[in-house]
């Protein structure tokens, strides 16, 4: 249900200049998802009665996600003043005149922080009178974080950012997580006259809790216990362990969702990846995008899948595919890779070494070894030789491939795009295929074998070849 006396702002428009990277920071992604959109999801949990974001540092593209992933969220421009204070007293004077309830900050880049944690702020906060109530945790390592400054009697004074800190402040553990709870009265009245004058000459929302107490104000935290829960991501460093304790949750999750998955170190599975009971996943394997597989399917060791589709009891194993849709009881692998397009039904195979695009391989149809299948229907029951190449491409255009069902085709065979072969038809190996082959044809058009006998006796006396040949006693 709508909470009518609560608004979250979620901060989005620093530039995260740590994660030195073109792509802006908050875009970078764990588990399949930006790190801002994890914050997205969170706030949309809430379900508050207004969500603002407040977005600068390349504006349109953050846009654009927050319009897709939470489009009843008001974005507000910041301006050329900097600092999360500033962003904040953006985002509150966007707020309608008569909203008088509390007010959600969330740092944007603080993406493992779940809608319960942030329930029992609200609780805290509500049950409490403070005008602030903040999330504070002890990190192993404090380093960057704002340090929570307590005076003797326990209670909280201020806030000093890492680059403004003494050597005394920095030794404090206890650090600021970027989460807070204000009543929207404390932000109205203390956030325009924060000051600019610190290390990084910013409007810095942390100063607002030496406001409040400046002006008899009362301000409490809550500590979370389990401190990587709040862990902020400003460089590569942290996103990587923030990704893998991400990882190990969904894993987790999993397991105990029946599915068995041997080495968590090195399996990597997207939020949006969906698993039944009973599938098996091997080392080094990556489940990627929508990608769902049914119960009782092997997929690894070393298998890379994005937005595929797996279906019962399938084997897929040292396999790079995109957008493939594997049907029941086939497998694929090792070493295939399958682009998008590529359709395998009930019971068929893509073998080892095997490249396939736009290719639909009917029930029980192989394509066992050394191939590569692009703008192809083959029926059911078929057998593709071993190093069959599709020429789909005339340089300009592609054009399509049909083969039948029952067909055998022999190795090393080229089906030169447009051709249709018909049902049980035949080829012989090294077939080049330029034109149609009627159903149950053989097809052949390799030059008939000529040997010249004692050629190499006449040609390469006194080589190991000739040797070999004469001892044979066939030279
Ligand atoms: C901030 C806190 C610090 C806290 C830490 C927790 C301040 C001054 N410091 O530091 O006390 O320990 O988070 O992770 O708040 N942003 C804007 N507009 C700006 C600047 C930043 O919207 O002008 C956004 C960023 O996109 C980011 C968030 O605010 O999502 C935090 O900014 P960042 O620069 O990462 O702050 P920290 O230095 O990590
Ligand atoms: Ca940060």
């Amino acid at each position: 249900m709508t909470d009518p006396r609560l608004a979250v702002i979620v901060l989005a428009a620093g530039q995260g200049t740590r994660m030195k990277s073109a792509t802006p920071k908050l875009l970078h992604e764990l588990a399949g998802a930006p790190i801002v959109s994890h914050v997205l999801a969170t706030a949309k949990a809430l379900d508050a009665a207004h969500v603002l974001t407040v977005v600068r540092h390349e504006r349109d593209r953050l846009v654009e996600l927050i319009s897709v992933e939470l489009p009843e969220a008001i974005v507000v421009d910041q301006d050329e003043q900097a600092g999360t204070g500033r962003a904040v007293e953006l985002a509150v004077a966007a707020l309608p005149d008569d909203f008088d309830g509390d007010v959600l900050v969330l740092n944007g880049d603080v993406p493992l922080l779940d809608a319960a944690t942030l329930e029992a702020l609200l609780t805290t906060h509500r049950a409490g009178d403070a005008d602030a109530t903040l999330l504070t945790s002890e990190p192993a390592d404090p380093t960057g974080y704002g340090r929570v400054l307590r005076a003797v009697d326990g209670s909280i004074e201020r806030i000093v950012e890492q680059k403004d800190a003494t050597a005394a402040e920095l030794a404090t553990r206890e650090v600021n997580a970027g989460v807070y709870l204000f009543g929207v009265e404390s932000l109205r009245d203390h956030l325009a006259s924060l000051s600019t004058e610190n290390a990084q000459g910013e409007k810095y929302l942390t100063d607002l809790v030496a406001a409040l107490r400046a002006a008899g104000s009362s301000v409490t935290a809550l500590p979370v216990g389990d401190a990587w829960i709040v862990e902020g991501i400003n460089d590569r460093a942290q996103l990587s362990a923030a990704a893998a304790r991400l990882n190990a949750l969904i894993v987790r999750g999993w397991q105990l969702a029946g599915v068995t998955i041997q080495d968590p170190a090195t399996t990597w599975i997207d939020l949006t990846v969906t698993l039944a009971p009973d599938v098996t996943v091997l080392p080094g394997t990556q489940l990627k995008g929508a990608t769902i597989v049914a119960t009782g399917a092997t997929i690894g060791p070393d298998t890379t899948l994005v937005d595929c589709e797996i279906g019962e009891r399938a084997t897929v194993k040292r396999t790079d595919a995109t957008l493939a849709v594997i049907g029941d009881d086939a497998t694929v692998g090792p070493f295939s890779y399958l682009r998008p397009g590529t359709i395998l039904h009930a019971d068929g195979k893509i073998g080892t070494f095997v490249e396939t695009k736009n290719a639909v391989i009917g029930r029980g149809s192989k394509v066992p070894h050394l191939s590569y299948i692009g703008d192809t229907e083959v029926g059911e029951g078929s057998n593709i030789g071993a190093g069959t190449i599709v020429a789909n491409y005339d340089g300009v255009n592609k054009h399509r491939t049909q083969v039948g069902s029952q067909v055998r085709t022999g190795s090393h065979n080229v089906f030169v795009a447009p051709v249709r072969i018909g049902d049980g038809a035949y080829s012989g190996a090294g077939t080049v295929i330029r034109k149609n082959v009627p159903a149950g044809a053989l097809a052949v058009n390799v030059a008939p074998q000529r040997n010249i006998e004692g050629w190499v006796a006449a040609n390469r006396p006194g080589t190991e070849a000739a040797r070999a040949a004469e001892e044979s006693g066939n030279s």
